[in-house]
């Protein structure tokens, strides 16, 4: 992103003492052939949302008084992303993309200002570009400017042919262009800015002549030469903001950079990360600074992670809030909270609606669902605690198993402060354990346990004196 060289970069509205508005218009009614998907193109996520919301951030950053989203291919599923958020007008056809911004007209003829038109399926553009890109046209008092970006491979990409005045006289898209114009590097990012009234008048002079037989918005661009207005162009100085996605390595390279971006922003915010490619960090995702990140450790969705605390490798956290100073050992957690200080996994699996208190411990092959452990409670080893309320100071031995289900319903297992269930004690609910009460190892617990209890449910042990002599295993049975 390079800066601008007009006067009015510290206000991009402001022009000779008067607001100018700005409108948007977000083009998504293509289906991405290219990508081979069920799904809408612009609907592929890219760091846990898809493209068409984060082009919809970017524009935000211009304040647009009016945002139209032109939909078509299952224009309702796209719509639902921007519910709210944005106007909607159906290009019922696609016929190309001068014709979608057609489908503006009903909302945006008569409007004074200036509209930035941007393609669904680039979601990298950053909104500082955006900015630089109104500041640019502005200053230059261009009737259209197209934001550009020197591509290292442009194919695919329309090309910014200029005159010998470094003038910009039209766009070529790959399939029209001849040889020469297929070797300029200068690509064209769909997104431009142009005045609005100019722009719907242009679009009634454009045709399908051309190779794909659609109606170009590009070629508004020499309509505007002809007309003797002044078009422009403002060239990114990262390609990468660029990217168009049209198919899934295009795809793939997006999430790649825009990973890049979001952990440079957590280390900047002081983050450790030991291995910033092999981290995948959604782009919604809070992280305060002191955390530090192992390879291979995968925040998704809203997660948020406190002030010092370690993620081991392998760790996978989905919409989870995680506390601070807590360690998470290759562990995964959904949609439930971990409070500060906690110690968990290897192999620990915290899955929806659960709640792990301070302190608590919860270590290797530990399940736990719907529950709530208390302050310093441990369920160190090979446990499942489902749909329970469990104290604080428990302990949960080695093989405990609340058994919630009967495989039409769920029930409830309360256990209170202080209690200490053996191991291998499976505790049939609904049912309660009382404060302090014991469990014997190996108990199956089908009723209350009062307070201060011991509940022993278990068969006893019974010994017979010199029973194993009679067995061919033992050695006075041996030849
Ligand atoms: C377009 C540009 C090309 C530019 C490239 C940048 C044209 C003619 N070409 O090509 O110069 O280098 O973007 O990525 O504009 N869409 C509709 N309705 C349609 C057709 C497309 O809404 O009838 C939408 C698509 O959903 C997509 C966007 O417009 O979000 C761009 O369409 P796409 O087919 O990807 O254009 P490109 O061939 O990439
Ligand atoms: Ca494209």
């Amino acid at each position: 992103m390079r800066t601008t060289d007009g006067g009015l970069a510290t206000n991009s509205n402001f022009k000779k003492g008067f607001i100018m508005t700005n409108y948007a218009i977000i083009l998504a009614a293509g289906k991405g052939t290219r990508m081979k998907s069920d799904l809408p193109k612009v609907l592929h996520k890219v760091a846990g949302i898809s493209m068409l919301e984060h082009v919809y951030r970017a524009v935000q950053a211009i304040s647009p008084e009016k945002i139209v989203t032109i939909i078509g291919h299952k224009g309702e599923l796209v719509q639902q992303v921007l519910e709210g958020k944005t106007l909607f007008a159906e290009q019922t056809e696609q016929l190309g993309t001068g014709h979608a911004v057609m489908m503006a007209e009903p909302e945006l003829l008569n409007a004074q200002g200036q509209t930035l038109v941007i393609a669904g399926d680039t979601p990298l553009i950053t909104g500082e570009s955006l900015r630089e890109l109104i500041d640019y046209h502005v200053s230059h008092k261009n009737v259209a400017t197209i934001l550009t970006a020197q591509a290292e491979n442009p194919f695919g990409y329309g090309r910014i042919i200029r005159n010998d005045k470094e003038e910009v006289v039209k766009i070529v898209e790959q399939k029209d262009a001849n040889e020469y114009e297929q070797k300029i590097r200068e690509i064209n990012t769909g997104t431009y800015l142009f005045d609005n009234q100019a722009l719907f008048t242009a679009l009634k002079n454009i045709n399908t002549d051309n190779a794909q037989g659609e109606y170009y918005l590009t070629d508004v661009i020499s309509i505007f030469r002809q007309d003797g207005g002044k078009v422009g162009a403002y060239k990114l100085r990262d390609f990468n903001e660029s990217l168009g996605v049209n198919d899934r390595l295009a795809l793939a390279t997006a999430e790649k950079v825009m990973r890049q971006r979001i952990n440079a922003q957590h280390m900047v915010n002081g983050v450790t990360f030991i291995d910033p490619a092999a981290t995948y960090i959604d782009i919604d995702v809070e992280i305060e600074a002191d955390v530090a990140i192992e390879a291979n450790v995968t925040l998704k969705g809203q997660t948020k992670i406190g002030s010092g605390t370690l993620l081991t490798n392998n760790t996978y956290i989905v919409d989870g809030i995680v506390g601070k100073n807590t360690v998470i050992t290759a562990s995964v957690i959904e949609e439930a909270e971990v409070a500060d200080g906690v110690t968990m996994g290897p192999y620990a699996h915290i899955r929806p609606d659960s709640l792990i208190k301070r302190d608590a411990h919860i270590g290797n092959f530990v399940e736990i669902k719907g529950s709530t452990i208390g302050e310093n409670t441990k369920a160190g080893h090979l446990t499942y605690i489902g749909n329970s309320q469990v104290g604080s100071n428990v302990n949960l031995g080695a093989g405990t198993i609340t058994v919630n289900y009967d495989g039409q319903n769920k029930y409830l297992t309360d256990i209170e402060d202080n209690a200490f269930i053996g191991s291998n004690a499976t505790i049939v609910a609904p049912v309660r354990i009382g404060k302090n009460a014991l469990v014997a190892a190996g108990s199956t617990i089908t009723e209350d346990v009062p307070d201060d209890a011991i509940a022993l449910g278990r068969g006893r042990q019974i010994n017979k004196e010199d029973y194993a002599k009679t067995k061919p295993h033992h050695p006075t049975q041996r030849g």
